[in-house]
């Protein structure tokens, strides 16, 4: 196994996108930290990934003792940590804009936004201030155009996609700062989107199909690396072509 000296931390990564993310950057060489709610499941992963190179650290990504406890276990298994993933997310309502309830918007807020932000903070302040690295913000298509009944989700990917392009600002040159916007990945998050229909969902795609885990790893392993050093500030919309539906005729 090839060793690349660096170190990553990856929130929400048991499963799904954060799972395909850890992945490519263990394939690459890194040393990675995930992390994510259940215990179990975070263990299992870490066996999986490889316990010789992965650890896990359980938490809730919005608790800003996990944060500064997830950031520091990093640095003391691995003496560094060059990049910070946020992936954790969360989208517990469907329905109108209207309808709303604004105790529910807050809580998708403090999930999928303020988490990312502190947990930058942490990185900042612990290692990559000083040493520099990359920041990989999971955004979604869904921050970038309205979609239907997920508005307070959709809101809450658009304030990611800014808190990217602030904290790009604010922390170069040392550190870059980016975010991905997927389409619909097959994953539990997403799969009520097109579970027993798959083939009809798909069929919206120019590229044919909806996206695996390993698109989004691929993409976040290009926005860590040295080949997208002059890369910052920007979403990447890895999404199998389904924007380019959005043009008359
Ligand atoms: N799948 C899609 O189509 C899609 C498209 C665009 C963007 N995204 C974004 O991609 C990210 C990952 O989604 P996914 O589809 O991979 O979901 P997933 O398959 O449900 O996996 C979510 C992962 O995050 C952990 N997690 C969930 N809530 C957490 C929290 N509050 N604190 C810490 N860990 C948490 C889960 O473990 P535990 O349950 O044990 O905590 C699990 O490891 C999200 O930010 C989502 O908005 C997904």
């Amino acid at each position: 196994m090839q060793d690349s000296g660096r170190a990553a931390l990856v929130t929400g990564a048991s499963r799904g996108i954060g799972y395909g993310i850890a992945e490519a950057l263990v394939a690459r060489g890194d040393r990675v930290c995930i992390t994510g709610r259940n215990e179990d499941a975070l263990k299992e992963a870490v066996e999986r990934l490889g316990a010789d190179r992965v650890i896990g650290v359980a938490g809730k990504a919005h608790d800003p003792e996990h944060q500064a406890a997830a950031v520091a276990r990093t640095v003391e298994a691995f003496g560094r940590v060059d990049h910070l993933v946020n992936n954790a997310g969360t989208n517990p309502v469907f329905g109108p804009m209207a309808e709303l309830d604004l105790a529910v918007a807050r809580k998708v807020y403090e999930t999928n936004v303020l988490s990312a932000l502190g947990f930058a903070q942490h990185t900042w302040r612990a290692w990559q201030q000083e040493n520099g690295g990359a920041i990989v913000n999971i955004a979604s298509v869904a921050g970038v155009s309205a979609s239907p009944f997920i508005g307070a989700y959709g809101m809450s990917k658009a304030a990611m996609i800014n808190l990217t392009q602030q904290l790009a600002h604010e922390f170069a040159p040392k550190v870059r700062v980016n975010a991905i916007a997927p389409a619909v990945v097959k994953t539990r998050f997403a799969e009520a989107l097109y579970e027993g229909r798959e083939e009809e969902a798909a069929a919206a795609y120019p590229l044919g199909r909806l996206g695996v885990p390993e698109d989004i790893g691929g993409a976040a392993a290009f926005l860590t690396s040295e080949s997208a050093g002059w890369v910052t500030g920007q979403t990447l919309v890895v999404d199998g072509g389904i924007f380019l539906n959005a043009g008359v005729g």
